[in-house]
């Protein structure tokens, strides 16, 4: 029963998704098979352009529809662009989009998965360094696993098909030829239409679910100043979550959430007035928004698995050994041990030299495990 219930995220995608196929205007099409493609007609009036008082300086630079831009801005067209055959401000965001962004995106992501498996390589997985006790401790629920694998999963199909809208005629079409490309570009855009409204429901229910535990606490500046004992190994005391995991939630899950949501239904739902100009700058801070919440989505995902033996079971199965619980999260840990809610021991800062959860950083780690405290 509790694996049928976490298995719901992904039944309940597949069952969103195929009900997203009934819907007519969800089968992208040229209305008229027979149309031409406005661009040779553009081509055409960018290079009249160029004999014009104000030239333009031609379809490859990204000033060629500086002009237009700022003539659309100031509302050329008033509030309906039925009547706009070239928007030449297109231009401008076609360069830049297949030019520098692309590159930039494409850049960072390359290098933050280099980085992270270079930090794997010299710095190694954050260990338990006493042996498991054998004895769980429940961390997550089954309701908290659940939203989060619904969040989780949403996210890596729209990451997945993003990619593939932003890099596929780039990278697939010359790999796999115009068959292959055309449907995964399809299925694709197809999926990512559909998946983009779900996954703003799971964040907003995830924001909600993982609020609590998520408040910025004193403790939290001891975390940070010690770099999380990244690098050096060491088990900075932390509460249910530690400080990198708090960043994550606000501004990554929440931020960039909100950056995504809104400018991904300006995208989506094109018949609220928006005009292309508006589409244009969406599209270009949907783009930012995606390569940072991507790249910050891998660091993630590696200190959640590779990076942090034992943190993976406790979202898969909802609980960890004392050990591990002793040895990253040594306040949480003492407030499990003394019946206490979440965060109900991080403000109370130790005595000098000694570390909150009690005990010398780590408990096991570096000595005995923490010390009750009275509950208040
Ligand atoms: C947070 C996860 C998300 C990521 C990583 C992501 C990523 C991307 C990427 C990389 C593109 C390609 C942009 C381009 O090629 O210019 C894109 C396009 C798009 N996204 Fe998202 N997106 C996310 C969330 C959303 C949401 C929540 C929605 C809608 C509610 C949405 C709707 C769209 C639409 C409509 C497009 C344009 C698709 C097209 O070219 O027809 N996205 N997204």
């Amino acid at each position: 029963m509790r694996s049928l219930y976490l298995r719901l995220p992904i039944l309940l995608l597949l069952v969103w998704l195929g009900l997203a196929l009934l819907v007519s205007s969800a089968h992208a099409a040229v209305p008229n098979n027979r149309a031409e493609p406005a661009y040779a007609e553009e081509q055409t009036i960018l290079q009249a352009e160029k004999d014009d008082r104000a030239p333009e300086p031609g379809l490859a630079s990204a000033h060629s529809g500086r002009v237009h831009v700022d003539r659309h801005y100031l509302g050329q067209y008033g509030a309906n662009e039925g009547i706009v055959l070239v928007q030449r401000g297109g231009n401008t965001w076609r360069v830049w989009r297949n030019g520098p962004i692309a590159t930039a995106a494409g850049t960072i992501l390359v290098l933050v998965l280099l980085a992270i498996f270079a930090f794997y390589r010299v710095v190694g997985p954050a260990r338990t360094d006493a042996p498991d006790t054998g004895r769980r401790i429940q961390r997550f629920t089954v309701w908290d696993r659940a939203v989060h694998w619904a969040t989780a999963i949403s996210f890596l199909a729209l990451a997945i098909t993003g990619l593939i809208i932003l890099f596929g005629k780039k990278v697939l079409l010359p790999l796999f030829g115009h068959d292959v490309f055309a449907f995964l570009a399809y299925v694709s855009k197809y999926v990512h239409n559909f998946v983009g409204p779900l996954f703003i429901v799971c964040s907003v229910v995830m924001f909600f679910t993982y609020l609590h535990r998520n408040f910025v606490k004193r403790i939290d500046w001891q975390w940070v100043k010690q770099g999380g004992g990244l690098v050096t190994h060491k088990h900075v005391p932390a509460g249910f979550f530690n400080a990198g995991e708090k960043a994550w939630f606000w501004l990554g899950v929440t931020l960039l959430g909100i950056v995504m949501s809104v400018t991904g239904l300006v995208l989506d739902f094109v018949n609220f007035g928006q005009t292309r100009y508006i589409m244009q700058i969406a599209d270009t801070l949907h783009l930012v928004g995606a390569t940072f919440y991507i790249a910050a989505a891998m660091g993630h995902i590696f200190i959640g698995t590779w990076g942090t033996p034992g943190a993976y079971e406790a979202m898969r199965h909802g609980t960890v050994d004392e050990s591990w619980a002793r040895a990253h999260h040594a306040v949480w840990y003492e407030e499990v041990q003394q019946g206490l809610p979440p965060g109900s021991l991080d403000d109370r800062l130790p005595p000098p030299g000694e570390p909150p959860g009690g005990g010398p950083a780590g408990g096991p780690a570096g000595g005995p495990g923490p010390r009750p405290r009275p509950a208040h």
